[in-house]
């Protein structure tokens, strides 16, 4: 037998039903705030994703799904492609490649899947899902303001709440610009020297290549050594430090709370200044339902213009995961279900279900060969609010049998009623 591949999953109603209502919400919510979607190609240039989430990074040393693509011409080397492990890198390609800036600051949502070759565990898969946003413009837009980054926490902390999802603690700490992280990776290369040889293998390559990846590791054993490593907050010039005070003032005046945590430097090469992510205590070990921060020279690096953006990216599969509501709850019961009753009376069910269709009523249509106990029981068991019984009487008639199955009462209603009726205003 054949089987989904490990680390992807999927998935069924009524638990779509969720996805679907986390989803709604996330376009609702966005919306209010002036986004619009953007939806960009599930695969792009490896380089893309090299030269942006960066080489030293788990994601891009370990994870990505790449291949070559076959090549044009025998001679040709093909091209490296690879699935996204992210979009970032894909939405500030596409903000270049269609000189995005020309329309001012912009404000683009997705959703959509990711794919990461990382081992599979509760909450974490090889194919899963992001609803992600990013605010990106030119600098005389407004696009660096810490205003930018305080809305877009804010409008986070409104979505979780419109979910139901209370108990979430907001982390944010600032990653400095490149001059700082410069002397920064300095101080660590220094701090790091005396101690690598006692840390994890990855650990000894980054204190190399890449110091400021070492606060990424999770080995146990190694955290004792980085807990006593400096902080970037240390480091921060007068620029980042203001823009920094001036997102926490912002943030507290709206009333939105936050933890300090300089340890929190994201897995991506990108961010520079604020950094930001939000756990939840329900999901265990994989407690980031969402991160995000500032990335203002991706653009310049990916050879755009400057171009100072920020944005998040919400982790679908453990969002779902964390609502309370069930899936029952939110999916779309039957309100009728059609019950034709003899010989020949598929045709009249079929012209009733698409009238009543007509009127957004969700309606099942059971099956002229079906005794009316199997018709009743299989309305009820799929949740249907009613039973319409389609027999040679009632098309005479012209008035059908319309059961409530919730209370038992039985009426005869004109046809002209029907809908009115089902939909409770009759
Ligand atoms: P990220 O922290 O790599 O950031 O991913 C964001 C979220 O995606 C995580 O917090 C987590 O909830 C979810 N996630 C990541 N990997 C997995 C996995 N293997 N299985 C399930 N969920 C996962 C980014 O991707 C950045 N592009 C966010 C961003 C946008 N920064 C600026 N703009």
């Amino acid at each position: 037998m054949i089987k989904a591949v490990r680390g992807t999953r999927d998935l069924l109603p009524p638990e779509t039903a969720l996805w679907n209502f986390v989803e709604a919400a996330a376009r609702d919510v966005f919306r209010a705030y002036n986004f619009q979607e953007i939806r960009t190609p599930i695969f792009e240039e490896t380089q893309l994703f090299a030269r942006s989430v960066g080489e030293e990074t788990d994601i891009v040393a370990k994870e990505m799904y790449t291949w070559e693509d076959r090549a044009r011409a025998q001679s040709d080397k093909g091209l490296s492609l690879t699935l996204r492990p992210e979009n970032t890198a894909g939405v500030v390609r596409a903000y270049i490649e269609h000189k995005l800036w020309e329309r001012g600051l912009q404000k683009l949502y997705y959703i959509g899947p990711q794919f990461r070759r990382e081992r599979p565990q509760k909450g974490r898969y090889r194919q899963f899902y992001q609803i992600g946003a990013e605010v990106i413009g030119p600098p005389t837009a407004g696009s660096e303001s810490p205003a930018r980054d305080a809305e877009v926490l804010e409008m986070l902390a409104t979505f979780l709440d419109r979910l139901g999802i209370t108990d979430w603690t907001l982390g944010l700490n600032s990653v400095g610009c490149p001059n700082d992280r410069a002397v920064f990776n300095e101080a660590l290369r220094k701090a790091l020297e005396p101690v690598a040889a006692k840390m994890c293998a990855d650990c000894q390559r980054r204190a190399v290549n890449n110091p400021l990846r070492v606060f990424d590791c999770k080995v146990p054993a190694d955290q004792p050594i980085i807990d006593k490593l400096p902080r970037i907050s240390q480091f921060l010039d007068e620029g980042c430090r203001k823009h920094f005070t001036e997102v926490q003032e912002i943030l507290k005046v709206i009333g939105i709370p936050f933890t300090l945590n300089d340890r929190l430097v994201r897995g991506l090469d990108y961010y520079t200044r604020t950094a930001f992510e939000f756990t939840h205590g329900a999901l265990g070990a994989q407690n980031a339902i969402l991160g995000g921060g500032r990335y203002d020279g991706l653009s310049e690096s990916l050879g755009g213009p400057q171009a100072p953006g920020i944005g998040f990216a919400i982790g679908e599969d453990r969002l779902v995961m964390s609502l309370k509501e069930s899936a029952d709850a939110v999916a779309r019961k039957p309100d009728v279900y059609i019950a034709p009753l003899g010989e020949g009376m598929n045709r009249e069910a079929a012209r009733l279900a698409h009238e009543l269709r007509r009127h957004d009523l969700v309606a099942e249509l059971g099956d002229e060969s079906f005794r009316p106990k199997k018709s009743l029981e299989t309305a009820s068991k799929m949740g249907a609010r009613y039973a319409l019984i389609i027999g040679e009487n009632e098309v005479k008639a012209n008035a059908f049998a319309l059961k409530n199955l919730e209370t038992g009462e039985q009426v005869s209603v004109p046809r002209s009623e029907l809908a009115r009726k089902i939909q409770g205003n009759g």
